[in-house]
């Protein structure tokens, strides 16, 4: 068809149109303008900036399967910081129960710091203000370095306690950031953030909930529980957390003592590589015993966090058994 130099680009619910150039993405031609639109990592990753074409011919671009579905892709979603407009186009994007929430940068401080287990660091973070972060649970921040880059870490306390914010770091001996939590961060220190960020949060419903945790994807998992407790949420509520070794079950204690307190709620920690432990619990990967425990997952919500590997993973073994597009959640880690 014709190109055009320029389109004009209409967002909805703003019901604001904006010029976008040829090859200049929906997000930069929107922040160019001063639209207050939600993104991230702008790098087709984290799915934060999704939309939908209302009408109009757009060119989704590359950008990383975790981020966008092919159901949603059929649904006429792209991700705004990957796509072109090639005509005149009308665009939707996710506000939803994201609104309302706004997305700020700011600095904050370390008021705590505590190694749980042997390399996870439990870091709390409090705005010099001495107020409250207002955000939803399995929501994260990004910490930016000096460089420009980004760090996100999930939120691991439930919004009702949020006068401090708590984060589980894991050390990743050749990363930039985190070998300087372990060594050298101390009590007072400031860094600066940005967020609340992301859409991995609790859908409404009365369905079952299956929360698959890998390593510090417990995190936003534990915030995520602890909120359901405190709306006094009923539906069950099956926790699988995969690690490779005892050890790394940093904070067992603490969602055996939720399935002593909550009888909707029940614990399954799985080790991949157990080795001469005498564990006697579950053995192998966290998704197989999943697939073990449920014979059909059809009408169950999937809550997964970990690494990226581990999400793109599982979907596929759920979906094959049952899972239903809409009701697979995500949040992935690097
Ligand atoms: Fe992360 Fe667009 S900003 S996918």
């Amino acid at each position: 068809g014709n190109r055009q130099a320029e389109m004009t680009l209409t967002f909805h619910p703003d019901n604001r149109s904006v010029q976008a150039r040829f090859g200049e993405t929906l997000l930069d031609a929107g922040l160019r303008q001063d639209m207050n639109l939600p993104f991230d990592c702008r790098n087709g990753g984290c799915g934060v900036c999704k939309c939908t074409v209302l009408n109009g011919e757009v060119d989704p671009g590359l950008y990383q399967p975790s981020a966008l579905s092919p159901e949603e892709r059929t649904q006429g979603k792209v991700l705004m910081c990957c796509a072109t407009a090639l005509t005149d186009a009308e665009i939707e994007y996710a506000a939803g129960d994201m609104r309302g929430v706004p997305v700020r940068s700011f600095n904050v401080r370390v008021v705590q710091m505590q190694l749980l287990g042997h390399d996870v660091m439990q870091l709390k973070l409090a705005l010099p203000s001495g107020e409250a972060l207002a955000f939803k649970a399995g929501q994260y921040i990004n910490i930016l370095l000096e460089n420009g880059e980004r760090r996100s870490f999930s939120f691991a306390n439930p919004p009702h306690d949020a006068a401090s914010i708590e984060l589980h770091i894991r050390l990743v001996p050749d990363g930039r950031f985190t070998p300087r939590v372990f060594h050298g961060m101390k009590m007072g220190d400031e860094l600066h953030v940005e967020g609340p960020l992301g859409d991995f949060v609790l859908r409404e419903s009365g369905r079952p909930i299956v929360l698959v945790a890998g390593a510090t994807g417990f995190a936003p998992v534990k915030s995520m529980i602890e909120d359901a407790f405190h709306r006094g949420i009923r539906r069950p509520l099956y926790l699988y957390w995969g690690v490779r070794q005892r050890r790394d079950l940093y904070m067992a204690a603490l969602p055996e003592q939720w399935m002593r307190e909550h009888d909707n709620f029940h614990f399954v920690p799985v080790l991949s590589e157990p080795g001469t432990d005498d564990w006697t619990g579950r053995r192998g990967l966290v998704h197989e015993a999943i697939l073990q425990d449920f014979p059909s997952l059809q009408g169950h919500e999937i809550y997964a966090c970990g690494s990226v590997k581990m999400v793109e993973a599982v979907f596929p073994h759920f979906k094959a058994q049952g899972a239903e597009d809409g009701m697979c959640f995500s949040d992935a880690f690097t």
